[in-house]
């Protein structure tokens, strides 16, 4: 396997000085590993877009609440390495947890106002200042790259973009769309949690989105509670799942729009058995001359 496994942050930072030195573009696809196609497929990306990937495998304590699953967070270096090189990154940067942090970071990183706030924000509170503190830090060794991210975590990408805004960090973002099972299940690292049975259900999140998409597209649907309303019904038919959130959000500000005139990201938080789900689609409301 021709990829370097990377454990220290001061080695990894002068492996990619020296890339640039050679005046190669390095593309940075950060993950907490557990890798599967969705990872794949920004690694893929980056690998086409830019002349050395490299991958970053760190489960984030930073980013996980009291009672969260840091602890049972799946992991498997050995195998993601394999999945890496397969895509085509050239390093992957696995520190420890005690490599990372030598002490507990007396400085972090966090967007304020309600893009961060809401949501995930407000679901998980501290979660997106653990998410921009460890990126900010990824981003900070990793030196300049383009970045490649997950609409998938739509929230996340919307936070960290604002962050790489606000402070100027060197780095460009690349946002990818979410790749799903054959089902329509959003690939998740969580989805290792599943029974078979919640499994089997699981992909009604994803159709729960496709009512509210409906909804907007179809039936012209402008109201957003409307909206809210039908993918709320949508999951609950199935009854293994437990809404968190249905939202109708502006896909930069992520606040709910008064009516929908405009195209509008839907964002839905489940929790299943012992997994918290979440996906998102885009819904444009029909032109003028098709209502
Ligand atoms: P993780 O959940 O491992 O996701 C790493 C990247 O893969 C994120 O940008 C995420 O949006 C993207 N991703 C996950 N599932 C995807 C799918 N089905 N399709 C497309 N992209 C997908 O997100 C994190 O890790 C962490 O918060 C991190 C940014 C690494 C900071 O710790």
């Amino acid at each position: 396997m021709n990829l370097e496994l990377v454990e220290h942050a001061a080695a990894w930072r002068s492996r990619l000085d020296t890339c640039r030195a050679k005046g190669q573009q390095v593309g940075l696809v950060p993950t907490m590993g557990a890798l599967h196609g969705g990872h794949m497929s920004l690694i893929r990306r980056a690998a086409a877009e830019c002349d050395v990937v490299t991958v970053t495998d760190y489960v984030n304590p930073l980013q996980f609440g009291a009672g969260e699953d840091l602890a049972s967070y799946p992991r498997d270096l050995e195998r993601d390495c394999r999945m890496a090189a397969e895509a085509g990154a050239a390093s992957v940067f696995a520190p420890a947890p005690e490599e990372m942090w030598p002490e507990a970071p007396a400085t972090t990183v966090s967007v304020a106002g309600d893009l961060a706030n809401t949501l995930e924000g407000s679901s998980r509170p501290g979660h997106f200042a653990g998410v921009t503190t460890i990126v900010a830090k990824l981003f900070s060794l990793a030196g300049p790259c383009v970045a490649y991210f997950g609409e998938k975590d739509f929230q996340q990408l919307a936070v960290v973009r604002r962050m790489v805004k606000d402070l100027s960090l060197p780095v460009e973002l690349v946002a990818c769309p979410t790749v799903r099972e054959v089902d329509g299940l959003a690939m998740s690292s969580r989805n290792a949690y599943l029974s078979d049975h919640e499994r089997e259900a699981a992909p009604q999140l994803y159709y729960a989105l496709l009512a509210g998409k409906r909804a907007v597209e179809d039936d012209g649907v402008d109201d957003p509670a409307l909206v809210q309303k039908a993918m709320a019904e949508s999951l609950g038919t199935q009854p293994l799942f437990e809404l968190d959130y249905a939202a109708v959000a502006d896909p930069e500000t992520l606040q709910q729009p008064n009516r929908i005139t405009a195209e509008v990201r839907l964002l839905i938080a489940a929790r299943i058995g012992r997994a918290r789900l979440i996906d998102n689609v885009a819904a444009t409301p029909p032109g003028p001359e098709t209502i």
